[in-house]
């Protein structure tokens, strides 16, 4: 087997803190791994780092040989690296065909858009019929299948999943594992983080523990689910210290309607009319989410974010489009 993932000792900081520390594995084309470890443990710290949507102190990543440690993000998907990310962020006020399109807008390939859509919505039947509704009034089962969907339309060779099943009932929970397993049937490298432990260990052929952001232990995954330092909870899975999970049917977090009407003034002088500082915050926290948006769905910065106007915007229009909703969504 070839090695599709090497990460060598990666370590990534916030301010002065390690949250990741010298952390190294490999994943082999055509598994499935998983990182296991509780909230705070530095999963999604790492994923995204592999993303380029984190610096990185100090380490390497190397897919498929490549070294891609500093390349930015939507080359990283260009390379066929893709990621479902934590929490879905789905458009909730698109249209379930919508988000799969978006999802297909790094590819230059145009030509198999459609059979990609098509082979995307034998993966996830339940996808077909849910096709023309809005992503956010859909269960929290059938959002993660959109969000899967909308990775697969780049075509990865890996695909990385951060917390699928977070939030999710039991059976839909099997559900989800399940889609993980056959879409890493049609060849695709899979990457799973989870605090789920049991779920993903029965589904990985490797696995990793990733306390206080170090890998402590690693294994196959059904040995480790007997393993004494996992069976004796290292962390407490029956309480997830975020709270309850997303309730299945709320729009999902990145429904682009949020901080609507707060286009009033915050907190600035109505009468010169000049924005307070809390606009000015919710404003870059806003532009900040956007480009990771734009990141994960490999577009790229935009040419506003780098700084730069571009006289006329060339690109295809449903480039434009999306980056009309991102811009909505994220006006403070
Ligand atoms: N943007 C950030 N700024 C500062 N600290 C952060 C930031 N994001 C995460 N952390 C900290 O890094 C550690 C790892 O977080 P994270 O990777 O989100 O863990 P996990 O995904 O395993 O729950 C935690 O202690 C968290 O508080
Ligand atoms: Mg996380």
């Amino acid at each position: 087997m070839s090695k599709a993932l090497e990460v060598s000792g990666l370590t990534v900081v916030y301010g002065q803190i390690a949250a990741v520390r010298e952390v190294s594995f490999t994943v082999e084309a055509g598994e499935i791994a998983t990182i296991i470890g509780a909230n705070g443990a530095g999963k999604t710290t790492i994923l995204n780092a592999l993303c380029g949507l984190r610096d990185v102190r100090a380490g390497t990543v190397t897919l498929g040989g490549d070294d891609i440690t500093h390349l930015p993000p939507h080359e990283r998907v260009r390379h066929g690296l893709s990621q479902v990310p934590e929490g879905r962020r789905l458009f909730g006020r698109m249209s379930v065909a919508e988000n799969l399109e978006i999802g297909a807008y790094a590819r230059s390939d145009h030509a198999a858009f459609r059979a990609d859509l098509d082979h995307v919505l034998e993966l996830f039947p339940r996808l077909k019929e849910r096709y023309r509704q809005l992503a956010g009034t859909l269960s929290g089962g059938e959002q993660q299948m959109v969000a899967m969907g909308r990775a697969m339309m780049a075509r990865p060779r890996m695909l990385l999943l951060d917390e699928p099943t977070m939030g999710l009932a039991p059976q839909i929970v099997d559900l989800v594992l399940d889609a993980v397993r056959r879409v890493n049937r049609e060849g695709v490298t899979v990457l799973l983080v989870e605090q789920n432990a049991y779920g993903a260990l029965e589904i990985a052929d490797r696995a990793f523990v990733l306390e206080s952001g170090e890998i402590t232990l690693s294994g196959h995954g059904l040995d480790l689910i007997n393993h004494e330092r996992v069976r004796a909870p290292i962390w407490d899975m029956t309480h997830d210290h975020r709270g309850p999970g997303p309730d299945p049917v709320a729009p999902s977090p990145a429904d682009p309607s949020p901080a609507r009407g707060a286009g009033r003034l915050s907190r600035g002088d109505a009468r010169t009319g000049r924005r307070g500082h809390r606009h000015h915050r919710a404003r870059a926290a806003g532009a900040a989410r956007a480009d990771r948006d734009r990141g994960v769905l490999g577009l790229g910065r935009s040419a506003d974010a780098a700084g730069l106007r571009q006289p006329r915007d060339r690109r295809p229009r449903r480039h434009r489009r999306v980056e009309g909703v991102l811009r909505e969504r994220d006006r403070p």
